[in-house]
């Protein structure tokens, strides 16, 4: 018999977000356990004293733990203690080692009985970064941030503001106080501008060369990373971007650099394009990628570059797998 411990939080004491917390940390850690239903004997929750709204066992029985023993406890308040926390204990029949979880703020308390995956992909564009980073998401079930997102909202907000993105005094005026934030549904990223879910209108080419000019600027940059290191404090995740693995998380568990020829880039996004029904010929796309490279690369600010102990791989010639497949076995060869 084992007792394996969790823990996660909430941001407001709301029922929804109560039961839907509770039920993520039951479902990773009886995952993560190789549990089931009938190896658990009980689950005990206890919560933080300003969580009233709604009880974590209840949440529990919802997600359809129903022939085990549930119990729910206050905990004594405590002044310096993580606010809005629920935690767990199960005590199951196992053999295995407990893998104790701990999400959310809850990371924090526990550090050293839990892993916290962070994981940086960096590259140009095209290089195959994002869809190979929402396979390892979903491999190790962590979340995915896309970070050039935060950027083309930046540019679409300018766009929208008929602001030049060269213009850095009018881009920091509007920036502050534009609101750019993500939040995620079903698991995928959803970017937002004041509010409004604009991740597909960030996708169109012009908005790419314009992310890449905003990005430069010195206070666009200090606004996003603020924001990406807050999400990766919270959440094990990968990152992608262009300077992940250098500036954003430089003490990144995980670091790659995926590279690959400009030709071979602007064979794949002019196939990404066409899917979306975007129009543009093989030059222009060619001519695209590689005045953002050059733009990206040579910004005084956190350019493009491999971090010094990042993992470099050259996807010319391999597939979306393999790729996958050879990060995939060099994180887990080391946790
Ligand atoms: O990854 P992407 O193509 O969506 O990024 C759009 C632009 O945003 C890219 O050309 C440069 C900028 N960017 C950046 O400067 N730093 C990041 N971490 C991510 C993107």
């Amino acid at each position: 018999m084992k007792a394996i411990r969790g823990a996660t939080t909430v941001s407001s004491d709301n029922a929804a977000e109560i039961q839907c917390n509770v039920k993520e940390l039951l479902v990773k850690t009886i995952k993560a356990n190789g549990l089931c239903e009938d190896n658990i004997i009980c689950i005990m929750f206890s919560n933080t004293s300003d969580i009233h709204s709604y009880y974590p066992a209840k949440a529990a029985r919802e997600a359809g733990f129903v022939n085990c023993a549930l119990y729910s406890s206050l905990e004594p308040e405590i002044t310096s203690a993580l606010k809005l926390c629920i935690r767990i204990m199960i005590i199951a029949e196992t053999d295995n080692k407990p893998q104790h979880i701990y999400l959310r703020g809850a990371e924090s308390l526990r550090r050293d009985i839990t892993s916290k995956l962070t994981i940086a992909i960096d590259g140009p564009a095209g290089s195959g970064k994002s869809t190979i980073s929402k396979i390892i998401a979903k491999k190790f079930d962590i979340l995915y941030l896309d970070t050039g997102a935060m950027y083309r909202a930046c540019a679409l907000a300018c766009v929208r503001a008929g602001i030049d993105c060269r213009d850095g005094k009018s881009v920091k005026e509007l920036i502050n106080h534009a609101q750019i934030n993500v939040n995620y549904k079903d698991g995928a990223q959803v970017t937002l501008l004041n509010g409004e879910d604009v991740s597909e209108k960030i996708r169109y080419p012009e908005i790419s060369m314009l992310a890449s000019t905003v990005s430069a600027h010195e206070h666009v940059r200090a606004g996003m990373v603020e924001l990406q290191r807050q999400i990766a404090s919270d959440n094990s995740c990968v990152l992608d971007g262009r300077d992940i693995g250098t500036n954003v998380l430089p003490n990144a568990g995980f670091k790659y650099f995926l590279t690959a020829s400009a030709e071979v880039r602007a064979k794949r996004r002019l196939l990404e394009n066409t899917q979306k029904g975007i129009n543009q010929t093989y030059n222009e796309v060619l001519n695209d990628i590689k005045t953002r490279d050059e733009q990206d690369r040579t910004r005084k600010i956190a350019p493009l570059v491999k971090a010094v102990d990042a993992i470099e791989i050259d996807t010319s010639e391999m597939s979306i797998d393999e790729v996958a497949e050879l990060i995939i076995k060099s994180i887990q060869e080391k946790i």
